[in-house]
């Protein structure tokens, strides 16, 4: 998929600074939420890692009224460092840290990976199970995500899908344990069918480190296992860019 994204199949959010991101993402994912609960009854959510989405998280507690039908929410990680779950390096302890220990979230809700097996490919594949069985799936099928959050690296990558590794070429499984050399670790990830089956992806990109590269993903040629972030395109969903003022500092082609 090396044809450029077509931008008018995205909506590009540009926000000047990260706490106008955050306030943006944040209201975006309560209006997710409660759409999808006034349709479905209930609100499926990945959640991201890494630093950029601490704040997010961090806001949407602190606002986040004991109004809100947390009971009829669903918290899944679309990604997770092979790591236990109390590790520094935790997606899952950063988001407990910053939301779900916050807001009354019932325990049964909440989906960690099972990051602590030794054996990563296990875990991948424990983690496939939890989502054929939660989506009640049947063989062959992709979980249809309300909302996945996602970041962007430095190198484009999301989720654990990095440049030129094998996951980014996994087509049938959901769940997969990838090895990545520059980090000498593994990570456990969604695969791209998954990403791609979502009503609705949101990246989140702050900062200048990602002004390069956020050119490259929305405006450049290379192909998508250079800059995994280009092969997200939802065939049947939204995809929304969230992007402060200093990430879109490259941007050719975006106004304003
Ligand atoms: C992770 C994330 C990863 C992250 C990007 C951006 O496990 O680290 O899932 O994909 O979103 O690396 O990270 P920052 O937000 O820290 O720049």
């Amino acid at each position: 998929m090396n044809s450029p994204l077509d931008l008018r199949k995205l909506e590009l959010r540009k926000l000047t600074t990260p706490q106008d991101l955050f306030q943006a993402a944040a209201e975006e994912i309560l209006r997710a939420a409660a759409d999808a609960i006034a349709q479905r009854g209930r609100f499926t959510i990945a959640l991201s890692g890494g630093s950029t989405p601490r704040n997010l998280y961090t806001l949407i507690a602190a606002n986040a009224s004991a109004s809100q039908p947390w009971d009829q929410m669903f918290f899944f990680w679309g990604d997770e460092r092979h790591v236990p779950l109390n590790d520094p390096d935790s997606n899952y302890r950063m988001a407990k840290e910053t939301l779900l220990s916050k807001v009354p979230i019932p325990p049964a809700n909440i989906f960690p990976v099972p990051a602590e097996n030794p054996d990563a490919a296990a875990a991948a594949q424990a983690y496939e199970e939890t989502l054929r069985k939660f989506f009640a799936l049947a063989p062959g099928d992709f979980p249809r995500f309300d909302l996945i959050l996602l970041g962007m690296g430095p190198d484009g990558h999301m989720a654990s899908l990095f440049p030129e590794t094998a996951a980014l070429q996994e087509k049938s499984r959901l769940v997969v344990a990838n090895w990545v050399e520059k980090l000498n670790n593994s990570r456990i990830t969604f695969t791209l069918p998954v990403l791609n089956a979502a009503r609705c992806v949101a990246f989140l990109v702050s900062g200048a480190d990602k002004a390069a590269v956020l050119h490259e993903v929305l405006e450049g040629k290379a192909p998508g296992e250079k800059y995994p972030s280009k092969l997200v395109r939802p065939s049947a969903g939204k995809l929304i860019w969230f992007v402060d003022r200093a990430a879109a500092s490259e941007l050719l082609k975006v106004s304003g």
